[in-house]
């Protein structure tokens, strides 16, 4: 395994009641002039921005709000939020919603500290200095924004999608109370499942040797999430189930299981060129293009594909050859996913292979990219191409 150094500054705060216990405490720390973040109306409904509305001002905190964050959070949202932040010259901000919510918070905190344009901080031309303090109550078990560093953004005037970081954008605080995500409708309670899993899953095939901790890890999660996913689907208002995603969502990239290996993330770059040109869910993607990646590396990622196929799934090994353990792996992560009700080829969101190259070159733009192998633009079109 490779040297690390873990740091990990985000105060979580776990369980139901736990808005009204430490909401307003851990916001006034940074001061009194909050802005609020959501997204397009879900926490309107489910009655949390009225509850999160009124706990502020009973505290005496003065709240300025921006509404309306996109699914693939948009620049043209985050400008709209520096402007609001610094206008109102706003202390500390809170997120309340999904990892959208979230990440366009991160680039509004960080753009608020930065004297150039955000996009210059989200396509790495530079580097963050500075961010206003966050907090998040996350209602999506998805994306583990709620407890990294890490945000993804989308210009739509140019079609691209990208992920940055900074160890400046760490929550301070984040609040997860299972209740606050039973109104998650199936599908998205499925696509966060999907997201989680792949996280897992790109964490896993690192090129590190000799790391059995973390790859036990991995599979905890996984089979934790694999013996879960189903009852939840069918019943969306469970609430120890929904605790128990959500626990599992934050865990899967939260840095608990990079730690001295290095994910190979191939996958996610690749989806995140896909939603830049045609705007579909995350892990709608990731539910369609992980496996042809794992096909494609069938011969080099043996070892882990077998592993995978023995240890979380538990297929026996008797008279099977290692390519057909391997297959037998992919296959059991396609039905699981399917029977979920995920996406399954890109045609399930009519895209077809007429903006490939446009899609492969956008995931090029760095170069050869995946660390547990590199992916060339040959790899990328073929990965898309068996995902038709
Ligand atoms: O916008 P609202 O009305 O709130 O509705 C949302 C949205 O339509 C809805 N929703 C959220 N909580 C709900 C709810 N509906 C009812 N009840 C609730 N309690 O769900 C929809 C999807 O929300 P979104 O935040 O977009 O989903 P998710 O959390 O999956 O975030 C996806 C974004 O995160 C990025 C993705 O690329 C995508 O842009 N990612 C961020 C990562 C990170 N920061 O670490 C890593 C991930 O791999 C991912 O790339
Ligand atoms: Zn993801």
């Amino acid at each position: 395994m490779d040297s690390f150094v873990y740091r990990n500054p985000t105060k979580l705060i776990f369980g139901e009641g736990q808005v009204q216990e430490h909401l307003a405490e851990e916001l006034k720390q940074f001061g009194t002039r909050v802005l609020l973040v959501y997204g397009g109306g879900s926490i309107k409904k489910n009655g949390l921005y009225d509850e999160v509305t009124s706990l502020l001002q009973e505290h005496g905190l003065e709240v300025h709000e921006l509404g309306g964050v996109e699914p693939n959070p948009r620049l043209s949202t985050v400008r709209k939020g520096i402007e609001t932040a610094r206008e109102h010259d706003v202390d500390v901000l809170l997120a309340v919603g999904g990892g959208s919510v979230i990440d366009a918070v991160k680039a509004i905190a960080a753009g608020s500290k930065y004297d150039g344009d955000v996009w210059d901080l989200v396509t790495k031309k530079a580097q963050a200095a500075d961010a206003l303090p966050f907090g998040t109550i996350l209602t999506l078990a998805a994306t583990g924004s709620e407890m990294n560093a890490g945000s993804v953004i989308t210009n739509w005037e140019t079609h691209e999608k990208y992920g940055w970081g900074s160890p400046h954008v760490f929550p301070a605080f984040s609040i997860l109370d299972p209740l606050n995500t039973l109104s998650v409708p199936e599908n998205h309670t499925v696509y966060g499942i999907v997201d989680m899993m792949t996280h897992v899953l790109e964490q896993y095939f690192h090129p590190q040797e000799t790391t059995p901790l973390q790859e036990h890890m991995c599979e905890a999660v996984l089979k934790t999430v694999i013996e879960t996913a189903p009852g939840l689907v069918q019943n969306l208002e469970d609430k120890e189930r929904r605790a128990v995603v959500l626990y599992a969502g934050t865990i899967a990239l939260n840095g608990t299981l990079q730690m001295g290996v290095r994910g190979d993330w191939a996958s996610h770059n690749i989806e995140h060129a896909v939603s830049a040109v045609y705007d579909i869910p995350h892990a709608g993607g990731l539910a369609i293009l992980f496996p042809q990646w794992m096909r494609h590396h069938r011969k080099l990622g043996r070892r882990k594909l077998v592993q995978l196929a023995e240890r979380v799934w538990g297929i026996a090994p008797a008279g099977k050859s290692e390519d057909q353990l391997a297959e037998e792996g992919i296959q059991k992560l396609e039905q699981f996913w399917q029977s979920l009700g995920a996406p399954s080829r890109l045609a399930d969101y009519d895209i077809d292979e007429s903006r490939f190259d446009e899609m492969a070159d956008k995931a090029m733009i760095n170069g050869p990219f995946g660390n547990f192998n590199k992916l060339n633009k040959k790899d990328v079109l073929d990965i898309l191409e068996a995902s038709k």
